[in-house]
């Protein structure tokens, strides 16, 4: 990989990391490189299941799979290079891996609550994957904010000399935030999914131009989520999008951020005020 990299440098590289089983949102990034690096340059794409960024009972075993398919869809968005590390390149057993890189300030708070190791593990994967591609430009998806806001804090603390771009959620019709995790719910579950998009839809139209507190907009999320049997909240927030921390007056600009059990299943979405 590094040594395609070095080769391919002059042109340009624009690089999507990702962890398969890819959808609309993916394909949405990767003519978002396209579009950066242009026709000349090189647009990379990484599938990694990476098990550093999974909790202990988390889905890594079950995290859906389909490369086959994942191969056809990067091939028609025009993709020149698809990078599949196996486990042993990028954590290698022996002498054991032993080197992570922490992000201390922004992954303590939401995600970072309810998946303590979390961003430890994408940023130490994205450093990883950085180095490997060694890409002009990588392209993250506005659908993990708090993710992208991380990896843009770890590649400047860092210098590494990349240029980051966040591309905007992409949907279903209904507003359910394309994710691969979607395929674990069953009908009924997925119908229940479109909670959190109607949730930011009644926060949006609540709000209309004046503001309102924190307390009083959790307090309505809470009902609205518990209105739906398999629907359970487990964090709404309202925060700045640049340093995430928590505002108490809640008003256009400022950020929602969202996780819903959804039956087993937990999604997670957000959006500008
Ligand atoms: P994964 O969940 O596969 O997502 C890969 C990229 O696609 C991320 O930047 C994510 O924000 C973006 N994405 C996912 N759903 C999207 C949607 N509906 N619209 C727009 N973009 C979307 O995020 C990861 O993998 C991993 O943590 C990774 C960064 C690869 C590190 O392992």
């Amino acid at each position: 990989m590094q040594q395609l990299a070095k080769a391919w440098k002059s042109r340009g590289i624009g690089f999507v990391p990702t962890m398969g089983y890819l959808h609309r949102g993916h394909v949405s990034l990767m003519e978002r490189a396209r579009k950066a690096v242009g026709p000349e340059g090189k647009v990379v794409v990484s599938i990694y299941v990476n098990p550093t960024q999974f909790g202990p009972h988390e889905d890594l075993a079950k995290y859906p799979r389909d490369l086959k398919r994942d191969k056809d869809l990067c091939r028609a968005a025009g993709v020149d290079l698809l990078f599949v590390p196996r486990d042993t390149d990028i954590y290698p057993a022996a002498p054991p891996f032993s080197t992570y890189v922490t992000e201390q300030d922004l992954s303590r708070l939401m995600e970072g609550l309810s998946r303590p190791t979390h961003f430890r593990g994408v940023t130490t994967v994205v450093a990883k994957l950085f180095n490997l591609v060694i890409p002009d430009v990588a392209v993250f998806g506005a659908k993990d904010f708090q993710q992208a806001v991380v990896i843009k804090r770890m590649t400047r603390d860092l210098n590494f000399p990349v240029k980051l771009i966040i591309a905007r959620t992409v949907r279903e019709i209904d507003g359910l935030a394309m994710s691969s995790r979607n395929k674990y719910l069953s009908p009924d579950e997925r119908q229940q999914a479109t909670v959190l998009w109607e949730t930011i839809r009644s926060v949006k139209n609540r709000l209309r131009g004046r503001t309102s507190s924190n307390s009083e907009l959790t307090g309505e999320v809470s009902k609205i989520v518990q209105a739906k049997p398999s629907a359970r909240l487990d964090y709404v927030e309202f925060f700045d999008p640049e340093t995430l921390e928590p505002v108490k007056t809640v008003k256009a600009g400022v950020q929602i951020a969202l996780a819903v059990y959804i039956g087993k299943t937990r999604l997670i979405d957000n959006a500008r005020l």
